[in-house]
């Protein structure tokens, strides 16, 4: 297996307190890293790395690890300009548009869905992104729910079946009905393409008893649930995320403190999602507030047509930076090993010994400038599993 040395790295972010400073971040200085096959072999300060096959000087230059967007609606067709400029002219976002896109998505082919998908994550991994979740909710009926989770599942393992994101016009005056078909059949040909099970609870989509029914058949399924709460008002959502011990509840816009107190003595994640309350022009999360009362927080993008059309991480942290009261440091830790946590997974996230090499070099001379130099193309290169990309 070849080894390459990436080195003279002028700060290198490792998510690993026990590698760095004593920081979460576990910064390194003057640092180097090397890479074996598909994972971080070894790191430290460059003046003591051990001999390798290759080596690169990265010139001085910062290092992290690849973000991880841990909420993303990739596969669909068309856009909804239209509806964001209404909003920007003072209309209120609803998840009513929804269906536009479940039509269009519907009407779309295999081919130009996989297309329209891959452009995405390209784009993604051009701004940082190593990892992505990829929800279905946008053929809400058995063959395209289906159809899209087969084609995110080219993408990625991180899928996630959401056939209850909105009750289709066609099942209107019959609501239960299409909860059972989501429980049953639906749910029978999504499962072998998903990890996750996903309901949007929130006004205007399902209720705490039509969530718990749909995850509770999920789980059933072999499915682990997370779920998408408390975007449109203050709701049940983050209570029964923690009740079904959800990897994550999603968007978390509207918490009381009874839902702060109940997520932080649990192990569900709460996903913030800047660029859903900028694109819909909702009051942003107070992350300060979560942190503080010690809940774990995630940063992911929403990547769909309809509330957040955001493929950038780096956007992601200068928003939860400057509207969320997050420190740099730790909107970079949600970017990264927050989004692993609400994916449970430790492989990803650190740049450690034993984690996969995914990781971003940046051009710049510290990870701060990721939000201090807003829509500027910092993001000079990715590795994902090694393998230099993006
Ligand atoms: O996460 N909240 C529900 N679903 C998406 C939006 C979907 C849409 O508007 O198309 C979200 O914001
Ligand atoms: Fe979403």
């Amino acid at each position: 297996m070849t080894s390459t040395l990436i080195t003279n790295i002028g700060e290198l972010v490792t998510n690993d307190p026990a590698l760095g400073d004593g920081s979460f971040l576990g910064i390194v200085h003057d640092a180097a890293l090397v890479i074996e096959g598909e994972q971080v072999a070894w790191v430290g300060v460059a003046s003591k790395a051990p001999p390798t096959d290759a080596r690169e000087d990265v010139g001085g230059r910062a290092v992290v690890p690849g973000f991880v967007d841990s909420h993303t609606h990739l596969v669909f067709a068309g856009e909804r300009s239209v509806e964001f400029a209404a909003r920007m002219a003072g209309e209120r976002y609803t998840g009513g548009g929804i269906m536009t896109t479940v039509a269009a998505t519907r009407a779309a082919s295999d081919t130009a869905l996989r297309a329209h998908s891959s452009r995405l994550a390209t784009e993604m991994l051009a701004s940082g992104t190593t990892t992505i979740e990829i929800k279905s909710g946008y053929g809400l009926n058995v063959p395209d729910e289906r159809r899209l989770l087969e084609i995110a599942r080219e993408f990625t393992p991180e899928t996630t079946f959401l056939g209850a994101h909105v009750v289709p016009p066609e099942y209107a005056s019959d609501r239960d009905g299409y909860i059972d078909l989501v429980c049953g059949e639906m749910l029978e040909a999504c499962a072998p393409f998903a990890r996750w099970i996903d309901v949007f609870c929130d006004t205007g989509a399902f209720t705490a008893e039509e969530t718990r029914r749909i995850l509770r058949a999920g789980v059933t399924a072999g499915l682990a649930p997370r779920l998408h709460g408390n975007q449109l008002e203050h709701g049940p959502g983050a209570r029964l995320a923690v009740e079904f011990d959800a990897a994550s509840v999603d968007h978390c816009t509207y918490l009381s403190d009874a839902d702060i107190e109940v997520l932080a003595a649990s192990d569900t994640v709460a996903t913030l999602l800047p660029a859903a309350d900028f694109s819909t022009r909702s009051p942003y999360p107070d992350a300060r507030r979560l942190i503080d009362a010690g809940v774990t927080v995630a940063l992911a993008t929403d990547c769909n047509p309809g509330s957040s059309f955001v493929t950038s991480m780096p956007l992601c942290i200068a928003l939860a930076v400057r509207e969320m009261r997050m420190t740099s440091a730790e909107a970079l830790y949600a970017a990264t090993a927050g989004g692993a946590a609400a994916l449970r997974r430790d492989d990803i996230g650190r740049a450690a010994p034993g984690a996969r090499a995914d990781l971003v070099l940046l051009d710049a001379p510290t990870f701060v400038h990721l939000a201090y130099r807003p829509a500027s193309p910092i993001v000079a290169r990715s590795w994902k599993g090694g393998n230099v990309r993006g």
